[in-house]
């Protein structure tokens, strides 16, 4: 223990299990693992436990702490704005949000320019939809409503949003039927290609297609939009070919659909670019964002609009966007957003992704090299992942029963990692202020890891 006053971890375990529902888990599961992780503090990439175990923060808390923990600068900054004006009035602003707006509009691309503020990533991608499909309202076309989306990619766990995308780490079952207004199509990922594509660029341009003919399919007149993350993180850093992305604006602008970036997790810095649209070249017409707006000191979210969007909304009573939420805007939020972005300029935080992203790189390449159940590492910045599979020709994963992410979660801990990992890709994200000295630590504890379930499995 690392303080002595407090109780023990079996103390909070205990009432964790009997009294709370845990993202992902329930009851039984988490006594079987002797209860969840209870934290105590944290510090920089590190994360301790109450019994006084200190783990590197390997996804950066969910892919959310880009400045890394214990920035008392952030914490002062909600602790003096909550002593001034600790909240708005309905219809009302407060300085520090506005000039969080002000701020996302001059670092986004393009002319995104106008903000609507939430609490986090699934209230940003719905305020997104929302605004595509009213968007299109105020200029006359009432009947688009179908929402593109790509397999693999996650965009939220609310009613709506939870059916964009979809993955193996996230089940649907409990919510069927999927709605009417939902279109899926192939995530542009090579290792995993659907089409029989002969390179990286084939497979850009094939999935585009299937974007284009699922447009056509529906009939362009009913769809609202395609919504992508730039850079995809649930099945592991999947960073489509350099085609595919100005490809999907030229037919989203053919046929009068709108374009979503879900930088939920890919903004303000984590791919070692200020936005994932930097990267890939591309402007939306909407961009969700949250996590490392305020590195999760605080929780805010928010969609950002081009002009062409947000001026469909000027004019009388008639134009207004009907939709809020009663925190929209907090300004404690807007004051952890501000001195966050703050401490990533000041830090020069979105160069050091892109060069701890390319040593993580090389050293997922020998990885591959030495491990055979190793099928394929990628990823770009600070979001990178490796995919096991039981056997390299066939890309065949592990069957469950197997539990190979418990196994390597295990080993991880054991060695002072802190990374869950879900089903058959390990992820790895850590906070952007990571130095190449503990970079070069993390991936020898990955590689060690990786090592003893290698043996175990072979
Ligand atoms: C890309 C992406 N979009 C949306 C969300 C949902 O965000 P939240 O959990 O804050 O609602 C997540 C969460 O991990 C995400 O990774």
């Amino acid at each position: 223990m690392t303080n002595k006053d407090q109780k023990d971890m079996n103390y909070y375990q205990k009432m964790a299990i009997d009294h709370m529902y845990v993202g992902m888990t329930n009851q039984t599961l988490m006594a079987e693992e002797g209860g969840p992780l209870v934290m105590e503090s944290s510090d920089g990439i590190y994360i301790n436990d109450l019994e006084g175990n200190r783990y590197i923060d390997g996804i950066s808390g969910m892919y959310f702490r880009n400045v890394g923990h214990g920035q008392n600068i952030i914490s002062k900054a909600i602790y003096e704005q909550l002593n001034s004006v600790s909240m708005n009035v309905y219809s009302g602003i407060t300085p520090k949000s506005a000039e969080l707006a002000k701020k996302i509009s001059e670092i986004t691309p393009g002319d995104l320019s106008r903000t609507f503020f939430c609490q986090g990533g699934s209230e940003a991608n719905e305020s997104s939809l929302k605004l595509a499909q009213a968007f299109h309202v105020r200029n006359g076309e009432k009947g688009r409503y179908k929402i593109i989306s790509r397999k693999g990619s996650y965009h939220g766990s609310t009613y709506g949003t939870m059916w964009l995308g979809g993955h193996p780490g996230f089940p649907r079952t409990d919510y069927q039927p999927k709605p009417l207004n939902v279109i899926t199509v192939p995530h542009p990922h090579f290792y995993r290609d659907e089409f029989g594509s002969k390179s990286p660029e084939e497979n850009a341009i094939n999935s585009a297609q299937a974007i284009e003919d699922s447009i056509i399919f529906e009939g362009a007149e009913s769809v609202s939009a395609v919504i992508g993350e730039p850079v995809s993180q649930p099945l592991g850093g999947i960073l489509p070919h350099e085609s595919y992305w100005p490809l999907v604006r030229e037919i989203c602008d053919k046929y009068g659909v709108l374009l979503i970036f879900d930088e939920v997790i890919t903004g303000f810095g984590r791919l070692g670019e200020w936005f994932g649209a930097n990267l890939v070249k591309t402007t939306p017409d909407i961009m969700s964002f949250a996590k490392g707006v305020t590195s999760g000191y605080f929780p805010l979210g928010g969609t950002v609009s081009t002009k062409k969007v947000s001026n469909a909304f000027a004019g009388g009573p008639e134009k207004v966007w009907s939709h809020m939420y009663t925190y929209s805007a907090h300004p404690a939020g807007a004051a952890a957003a501000l001195a966050n972005l703050k401490i990533v300029e000041e830090n020069d935080l979105v160069e050091n992704a892109k060069l701890r992203g390319l040593q993580i790189s090389e050293k997922l390449i020998e990885m591959k090299e030495k491990y055979k159940i190793i099928g394929d590492v990628r990823g770009v910045g600070l979001i990178q992942g490796i995919e096991f599979v039981e056997d390299r020709d066939s890309k065949k994963h592990f069957h469950s029963s197997v539990g190979l992410n418990k196994l390597l979660t295990d080993e991880l801990r054991k060695r002072g990692v802190w990374i869950r990992v879900p089903a058959f890709i390990l992820p790895i994200a850590p906070p952007l202020t990571i130095n190449a000295d503990q970079t070069e630590e993390l991936c020898s504890i990955i590689d060690e890891s990786i090592a003893v379930v290698n043996k175990k499995l072979s």
